[in-house]
């Protein structure tokens, strides 16, 4: 039906940013509130979705009617992603996933040294999941996020092809307004072979109906 265009559909969307332990009690983590993965959770569900949420940790309540299951780190979201993703339809990649992580995880609080020297922190790459999974990429539609502080549409390009993306959400998170901690955003979506759509300065419930509206009439997820 026209009012629940997903009904039937799998959709999966990945919100928060991850945090990465160094020891007990500290990690690294980014400015990601979560909010726009939350925001089209909500609205995959009210679109008819079966919707599995996998959230870093955030302060946000959990949208009614769709299944959370929360995660603290690159790897575990990575592990969490990789369970589902066969049975996923539609996957929004909407975490802002940490691109290091502490090569050593202490099992004690790390102490300040006695001479009170630099501490250095040695840190290596965490893997790319949605790299990962394109190699199993079979009928899903998959949606990433690029949130860049400059040549925004050429990196947010650069990400779509080699992340083998069927639509991805371009944030300019240097603009007020746009991206991280507040209620709106503004995007640019792209996809390949068609011309950019930029949307206005919206709340994230508006922009998150256009991300899915847009896959809905590339017929995302459609098995063949
Ligand atoms: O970090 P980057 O700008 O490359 O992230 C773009 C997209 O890739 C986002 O959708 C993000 O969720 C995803 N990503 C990922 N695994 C990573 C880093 C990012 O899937 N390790």
């Amino acid at each position: 039906t026209p009012d629940l265009p997903l009904a039937g559909r799998r959709v999966v969307v990945t919100a928060g940013g991850t945090r990465e332990a160094l020891d007990p009690v500290r990690f690294i983590t980014n400015r990601s509130s979560g909010k726009m993965g939350y925001a089209i959770a909500q609205v995959a569900r009210e679109f008819g979705a079966t919707v599995t949420l996998i959230s870093a940790t955030t302060h946000l309540p959990a949208p009614s009617g769709v299944k959370v299951m929360m995660v603290d780190s690159a790897q575990a979201l990575l592990t969490a992603v990789s369970d589902v993703y066969d049975a996923t339809d539609i996957l929004v990649m909407a975490a802002a996933v940490s691109d290091y992580r502490p090569v050593e995880l202490a099992d004690q609080k790390i102490k300040k040294p006695a001479d009170h020297a630099d501490l250095t922190l040695r840190l290596t790459e965490t893997p790319d999941i949605l790299k990962t999974l394109a190699a199993r990429k079979r009928h899903q539609y998959v949606i990433g996020f690029a949130a860049e502080t400059q040549s925004l549409l050429a990196n947010a390009n650069r990400k779509l092809t080699s992340k083998k993306l069927d639509l991805i959400v371009a944030n300019d998170v240097s603009k007020p307004g746009v991206g991280f901690n507040g209620d709106t955003n503004q995007v640019t979506l792209l996809r390949p072979q068609q011309q950019p759509v930029t949307t206005e300065l919206a709340t994230k419930s508006v922009i998150a109906r256009k991300i899915l509206t847009t896959a809905i009439a590339d017929g995302a997820g459609k098995q063949a």
